[in-house]
């Protein structure tokens, strides 16, 4: 098995995504440290993969606060004796417009996302460069952190900030033979659940139908075990020279994100003043930017009312 003898922590693995990443690192042979909020999802994560055959144990604690950070890589060192793989999971929503979004709803989602990342990965590299041995550092995106959503101010935040910081930590992390990897999923779960636009993909999936094709390949819309596979390949000695990477997965379709360049590049003698800029921007910059996502029509008999839930 391609993860044999290997340990690994996926963050906010009680449900969803995050469930399906522990599962098929277990299945490949990895131990897993199952966390979560919610004790019982948490408990079912590790009762599920045990049944199958795999090796788990649960930590219930939020994921931000450093010392749940602390208490999960003790956690994979006491239990199982060393830590390879970590994958920074755990997420929660709090959307809304920009002029209504409270503190609250900023800091939440911040503190969990980008601080919760930021927490783990440091705890997991001060480990995994004392041991020596390298590791796998998997930090999970969101197509809104690379595009931008409408009411999605402190998601987008957050997910964009977690890329960034991989970007920084593919550096930091090289010499140790740590990779450091951001995985941007798309998938039905309970994040999903209430989108107009995937009802009827989320639908099919609940009723255990595969999903329609214009959602599989067209949008790189799956279930989340489309996505696990990317990163268990991640994980896995396999891709020992991967790092630095954004990699978008979804049900048939996976994407390499590039990071941003310049795409226009100007130059005016003895710099751009504002009378430059005023006679000379439109050209210089040319075609501006577009931001947010843009999915195609949804074909007529994939319509559905907006679900009540
Ligand atoms: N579903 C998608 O299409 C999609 C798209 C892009 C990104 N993502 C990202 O993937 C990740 C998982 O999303 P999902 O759709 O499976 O969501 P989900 O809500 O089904 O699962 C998230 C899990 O994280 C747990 N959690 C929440 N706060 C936590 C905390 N502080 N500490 C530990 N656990 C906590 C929840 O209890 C839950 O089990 C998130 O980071 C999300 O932003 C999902």
């Amino acid at each position: 098995m391609s993860l044999e003898g290997k340990v690994a922590i996926v963050t906010g693995s009680g449900r969803g995504l995050g469930f399906a990443y522990a599962q098929e690192l277990a299945r490949r042979g990895a131990a897993v440290v199952v966390n979560d909020v919610d004790a019982e999802t948490a408990a079912e994560a590790v009762a599920s993969i045990e049944a199958a055959g795999g090796v788990a144990v649960a930590v219930v604690a939020p994921v931000g606060p450093t010392e749940t950070a602390k208490q999960l890589v003790r956690t994979a060192v006491d239990t199982y004796g060393r830590l390879d793989i970590l994958v920074t999971n755990a997420g929660v929503l709090r959307d809304t417009v920009l002029w209504k979004m409270s503190d609250d709803d900023f800091d939440t989602v911040i503190d969990v996302h980008l601080r919760g990342t930021f927490t783990c990965v440091r705890e997991a590299a001060i480990h995994m460069r004392e041991a020596g041995e390298g590791g796998r550092i998997i930090c999970i995106g969101s197509p809104t952190g690379q595009r931008g959503n409408f009411g999605q101010t402190n998601y987008a935040a957050a997910k964009a900030g977690i890329v960034g910081m991989v970007r920084t930590w593919a550096m930091e992390l090289k010499r140790a033979g740590i990779t450091a990897n951001a995985v941007i999923p798309v998938a039905a779960t309970v994040m999903t659940a209430t989108v107009p636009y995937f009802a009827a993909a989320v639908e099919a999936d609940e009723q255990g139908e595969p999903m329609p094709d214009f959602f599989r390949h067209d949008l790189g819309f799956g279930t989340s075990d489309d996505v696990a596979g990317l990163v268990a390949y991640l994980a896995s000695d396999a891709a020992v020279d991967v790092t630095g990477q954004a990699i978008g997965v979804g049900g048939d379709r996976m994407q390499l994100w590039s990071h941003p360049e310049p795409v226009a590049t100007a130059f005016h003698e003895g710099g751009w003043s504002y009378e430059a800029l005023e006679a000379g921007f439109a050209e210089a910059v040319g075609d501006l930017q577009s931001v947010g996502e843009e999915f195609p029509p949804l074909p007529e008999e994939l319509q559905r009312p907006a679900p009540t839930r």
